[in-house]
């Protein structure tokens, strides 16, 4: 692959393109044995070599997969009996990679499948709060009161009650889009149960910046585009 050495340096998880620049504009970076002070360098990562502070980078070319889990498949990255999410990308890049997060076996909708260790970590920190969309339907109504206890927070047994949700309920009650900030075992079904209400189906439908395509059938996949990248 044919990239800029601060691309190519950012990508390997030496830091923010910024403090690549500075690191290669530093004269600590050599291309085949030279230094090289020009971040927009292009580099052959199959032939040139590259060295950081006398050390050798070894390039992993970073792949980023979009896939609409049907239900029935587990997510997981391998299983001696179940059908698993990395089953379903049957594309010849595929290596190392490893969902982001984690679905049900029923719940269907958006997984972002990915190589890239250090924009999982990003989007399943606690800390950074990343949103959750979900459409959701259930077997009772949804009452006011109880959609503004999830608004609030709900105790579902843990030690803490679940963050604020987001909740916008359906005509007729019993269908709603909630977004959740959290990643907790079983959070949305527990989160209904609560209330004894039964989460009946379940769909992802978007994880921060990055929205199902709706024209992804289930069971597909796509590669995210070089915008859904960037903004992720
Ligand atoms: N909450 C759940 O209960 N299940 C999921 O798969 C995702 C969120």
């Amino acid at each position: 692959m044919i990239s800029r050495l601060d691309k190519i340096l950012a990508d390997s998880g030496l830091g923010t393109r910024s403090s690549v620049r500075d690191l290669i504009k530093s004269g600590r970076v050599k291309i085949n044995h030279t230094p090289e002070k020009n971040p927009g360098r292009k580099v052959n990562t199959d032939k040139d070599e590259i060295e950081v502070n006398g050390e050798i980078i070894t390039f992993q070319e970073k792949v980023y997969y979009m896939l609409n889990k049907p239900a029935g498949v587990i997510t997981a990255t391998e299983d001696k009996k179940q059908k698993t999410v990395l089953d379903l990308i049957d594309d010849r890049k595929r290596r190392d990679i490893f969902p982001v997060g984690r679905l049900d076996k029923d719940t269907v909708g958006l997984l972002l499948i990915t190589n890239d260790g250090i924009l999982a970590h990003r989007l399943l920190a606690p800390g950074k709060h990343v949103e959750k969309k979900y459409f959701v339907r259930v077997d009772k109504e949804i009452t006011e009161e109880i959609a503004r206890d999830i608004r609030s927070g709900v105790d579902i047994g843990d030690e803490t009650l679940t963050a604020p949700a987001k909740l916008d309920v359906g005509t007729g009650g019993r269908e709603a889009e909630i977004i959740i900030t959290e990643g907790r075992y079983h959070q949305i079904k527990r989160m209904f149960e609560a209330f004894g209400l039964s989460v009946i189906y379940l769909k992802r439908l978007s994880m921060g910046s990055l929205i199902l395509d709706e024209n992804l059938e289930e069971g597909r996949w796509r590669y995210l585009t070089e915008d859904e990248i960037e903004k992720l």
